[in-house]
């Protein structure tokens, strides 16, 4: 039988508020009629803030991955040259997607847990001056960093006319992006992670230079035409049956939004890492990302004690504590704990006490309550003047 009361901290899917949910039950509406095209003229404006951009902000029912395909077929042609920055296990399906569609691609290889910086992009660039785009992952979900997205889109600015293409998948709405300040292109997004709903929505964040370029380029592309969904948009339509239950879903995650204050929302995810790194360091439990590298959504822990895989067992097991382990090479090495979306300080405190008594029955040596009195530290650091 399904237990109810699990608690979902994997870095997507994650908890669905239950307002949310109740949104989601609605009975059906024809997806050609009045009340869809009203409720996807309210939408579309909304979604502005989340990616930060006046531009239009797309929705393509599917999972995230269909998003990045979308800003792949688009924007680019076989046998371009762009670059494409591989850090994690989403910036090598970037990459791929890119070689499937037979792109010159020129990766930059980062190591796992690391943020590439601004002067490698640089670097490339000027190595590869024919790049059409360098694609990029805003939070990199398999190791817990988030890149420079917004200093690297400037200096990209300033040096070249490549796009600049961000897989923001486990950021938006958890994290603040000013994609029109400073001058990103496209960012894509899922619906299954900061957002607040279940799996099946994807979003394209498009900026007016990415328009021409997408406007001209002929490659054949049906469903993830970005250019019929701008189209239909202008009339509230869809080109194909859109995923209804959960665009009734959206328009509650946004109001929940929009009641906290986008700012507030940014800022509770940076709270929360705050607290969960503060308790991971006084429990001796070691981090793979540095503060500086660090995502305000997912945070990865590389033990060195114990099993990685054996406290997810008994996390899972006793107490329905659902964290996700690593990926590809990382598998078995590190544990990873999602803070996003329909996840408050509250929850934080929950799991860091939950982990001392799974660190203690694993033999895991710190002050007993350490974890729990840090998270409550940064807390009321974090919180002060409030
Ligand atoms: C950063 C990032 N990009 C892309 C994806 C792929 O999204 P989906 O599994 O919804 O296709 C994920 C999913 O975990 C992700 O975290």
């Amino acid at each position: 039988m399904k237990r109810e009361w699990d608690l979902l901290h994997t870095p997507g899917p994650t908890p669905v508020p239950p307002s949310v949910e109740r949104a989601m039950s609605q009975p059906m509406i024809g997806h050609r009629g009045q009340k869809c095209k009203d409720l996807m003229l309210d939408l579309a404006p909304r979604l502005k803030p989340v990616f930060g951009t006046s531009g239009e902000v797309l929705v393509v029912t599917g999972s995230g991955t269909s998003a990045l395909e979308a800003a792949v077929v688009n924007t680019t042609n076989p046998g371009d040259e762009v670059i494409v920055v591989v850090a994690g296990a989403f910036g090598d399906r970037f990459a791929q997607i890119c070689e499937t569609y037979e792109l010159n691609v020129h990766r930059i290889d980062v190591e796992w847990g690391r943020a590439v910086d601004v002067e490698q992009v640089e670097t490339f660039l000027k190595t590869y001056p024919d790049s059409k785009a360098v694609f990029l992952t805003h939070s990199e979900t398999s190791t817990g960093v988030m890149h420079p997205i917004e200093a690297i889109a400037e200096r990209v600015r300033e040096i070249s006319n490549a796009l600049v293409i961000a897989d923001g998948v486990s950021s938006m709405g958890g994290a603040k992006v000013d994609m029109d300040g400073s001058g990103i292109d496209i960012v894509v997004s899922g619906s299954q992670k900061a957002m607040m709903l279940p799996p099946g929505l994807a979003f394209v964040a498009v900026s007016e230079r990415a328009w021409e370029v997408i406007d001209q380029n002929e490659r054949p592309r049906f469903y993830l035409d970005l250019r019929v969904y701008k189209k239909q948009l202008a009339n509230g339509q869809t080109p194909f049956t859109p995923a209804l239950s959960l665009l009734f879903g959206l328009d509650e995650v946004l109001r929940l939004m929009e009641e906290e204050g986008f700012e507030n929302v940014f800022e509770r995810h940076q709270l929360m890492k705050d607290m969960t790194r503060a308790a991971c360091r006084a429990l001796n439990l070691p981090l793979l990302v540095s503060d500086e590298d660090a995502s305000s959504t997912v945070t990865s822990i590389r033990p060195q004690t114990f099993d990685a895989e054996k406290l997810r067992k008994i996390a899972n097991e006793e107490f329905g504590l659902i964290l996700a382990g690593g990926q590809k090479h990382m598998k078995g090495e590190i544990f990873r704990i999602g803070h996003m979306g329909y996840v408050r300080p509250a929850n934080v405190f929950q799991y860091i006490s939950i982990l001392e008594v799974i660190l203690k029955r694993l033999g895991h040596e710190f002050e007993p309550g350490a974890g729990t009195a840090a998270a409550q530290e940064a807390y009321l650091e974090g919180t002060r003047g409030e």
